[in-house]
């Protein structure tokens, strides 16, 4: 590992000190979350870099400081946008196109998939109506047109999965490899 890349350390930092905070109204807290759905690609034998992007996936919600489940409270944090603004400098767009488009992934199968719907869990159905329900026709078109939208609905697949009370994962530092193969040279 090259820890000395202070990117790095900063991305593990924010896992390990910023990410205690229960994920939504789910059981566990976004440390757990972000490992279950790194795990969950590293299984499916996804690409590293999707792998990296399902660790990092809600890492907006560790840059910021509005509290642990704002959508409760009727804010839309739009944490997939301040998450995409954070790694963009640091990453390619097979890493931060799937972190951006996470949540119009869940519109997208929303309006693409009937069943979508119904398999929600309650944060998600809550979050869904303040980020703008189902995608339109129109919209469907313009999430389609992103190269990199078939990898924002797979890890939309692995965020909703990845919320399981007491499930054991590798560590933070298992993953971290895919980050540092994935982070771009400085
Ligand atoms: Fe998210
Ligand atoms: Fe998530």
């Amino acid at each position: 590992m090259t820890q000395t890349d202070p990117r790095l350390a900063e991305i593990a930092d924010l896992i390990e000190f910023k990410a205690g905070g229960q994920y939504g109204l789910a059981a566990i807290n976004q440390r757990q979350h972000a490992l279950q759905a790194a795990w969950l690609a590293e299984r499916m034998g996804c690409p590293e870099s999707l792998i990296a992007a399902a660790l990092l996936h809600d890492i907006g919600h560790m840059v910021h400081d509005l509290g642990d489940n704002p959508a409760e409270a009727g804010v839309d944090d739009q944490h997939e946008a301040l998450g995409y603004e954070y790694l963009a400098g640091m990453f390619g767009p097979d890493v931060t196109e799937p972190v951006r488009l996470h949540v119009a992934a869940k519109r997208y199968l929303c309006a693409k998939e009937p069943d979508y719907f119904a398999k929600l869990s309650p944060d998600s159905v809550l979050s869904l109506s303040l980020q703008g329900g189902p995608m339109s026709p129109e919209e469907i078109a313009e999430f389609e047109a992103v190269p990199q939208y078939r990898e924002a609905v797979q890890l939309r697949r692995f965020d909703e999965q990845a919320k399981v009370k007491g499930l054991e994962t590798p560590p933070a530092a298992h993953f971290m490899q895919y980050v540092e193969r994935s982070i771009l040279p400085t």
